[in-house]
């Protein structure tokens, strides 16, 4: 993990197969108090939300002090970025204060320009394209539950988002099959698609993307779903609603997985929309495992960015 010291986390492509599967390690150890004692002593993270968050927030937060350091929110209402400041001189001005900034942000644009120009560590914690510290927490859940990633089945049914793109790289990094099932229209981006083809490719796994949620959720080992309007498109939700008739998670459509499947959200859920109450609230559901695993999934990646 020496490698990632002073690196940004901006997207799971950067990463390789031994990065990503050496810092589930660490996230695992930490988990189990195995971990190193206080290694961001002295360190302040600077964290910038440009949406709405609970988890990715407090988990930050809380992780930052766990490993002795000092996290700092800082809301985009408040930063004179929200007055139209540059990303350029916010990063270079921020440097000189911080050890590492966390943002959440609009367009992934923003924040690798943010990183470009920050002399400090950059971690995203979400943007229109990615979600890639919520897909490190879902491995180290699947890690958890089912003992191995390797060979496993995962299917996403909804909306081809951001987090459904770090789903589809993570997979197939780690060599999980994984299929992916929206209505018409909302498919993942073609260009991830065609990214995450390749690192399964190299790992020996499969990346399927259909319209049909029962061909995507055929022996699945792991079924995940998401809201169907994320934020920023609150506009579309009628609409949205609508097109992903057909696309709920619940018992009907699980009856295709294997039979001991495990259920992943990122949370905030809609019960009733995405999924149905029976499914988040059964005794398939981890999402709770889930949310708690952010922490510890995000306090290994910020002792291997920001320790000494
Ligand atoms: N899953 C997730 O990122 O949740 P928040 O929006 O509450 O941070
Ligand atoms: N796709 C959702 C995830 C929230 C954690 C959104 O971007 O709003």
């Amino acid at each position: 993990l020496s490698a990632l010291k002073g690196k940004d986390f901006l997207k799971l492509a950067d990463f390789s197969t031994e990065e990503i599967l050496a810092l589930l390690e660490l996230a695992a150890d930490m988990k189990a108090g195995k971990g190193p004692v206080k290694p961001l002593a002295g360190k302040t993270l600077g964290m910038i939300f440009q949406k709405s968050s609970t988890r990715t927030r407090v988990s930050f937060e809380v992780g930052m002090l766990q490993l002795g350091g000092h996290p700092l929110f800082l809301s985009n209402n408040d930063l004179q970025l929200g007055r139209g400041e540059t990303i350029y001189d916010t990063a270079k001005v921020l440097s000189r204060y911080l050890d590492g900034i966390m943002i959440r942000a609009h367009g992934h644009e923003q924040v690798e320009e943010l990183a470009e120009h920050a002399d400090i560590p950059v971690i995203n914690g979400l943007t229109d394209s990615y979600h890639p510290c919520q897909m490190m927490a879902d491995m180290l859940t699947i890690q958890e539950h089912k003992g191995k990633l390797k060979g496993l089945k995962i299917a996403y049914i909804g909306d081809g988002n951001n987090v459904a793109h770090s789903i589809l790289i993570g997979s197939a990094k780690v060599g999980m099959d994984v299929a992916i099932a929206s209505p018409v229209g909302y498919e993942p981006d073609a260009d991830i698609v065609a990214q995450a083809e390749g690192f399964a490719n190299e790992q020996g796994s499969t990346v399927v993307i259909t319209n049909d949620p029962v061909e995507a959720v055929k022996d699945a080992d792991v079924i995940y779903t998401d809201v169907w309007a994320s934020m920023g498109q609150e506009a579309e939700q009628d609409e949205r609603v609508q097109k992903f008739t057909g696309f709920q998670v619940n018992e009907e459509l699980c009856s295709h997985a294997k039979s001991d499947f495990i259920f992943l959200h990122c949370l905030p859920a809609h019960r009733g929309e995405e999924v149905s109450a029976e499914i988040i609230d059964g005794k398939h559901s981890v999402i709770f495992d889930e949310a708690e695993n952010r922490m510890h999934a995000q306090k290994a990646i910020l002792v291997a960015c920001m320790a000494d």
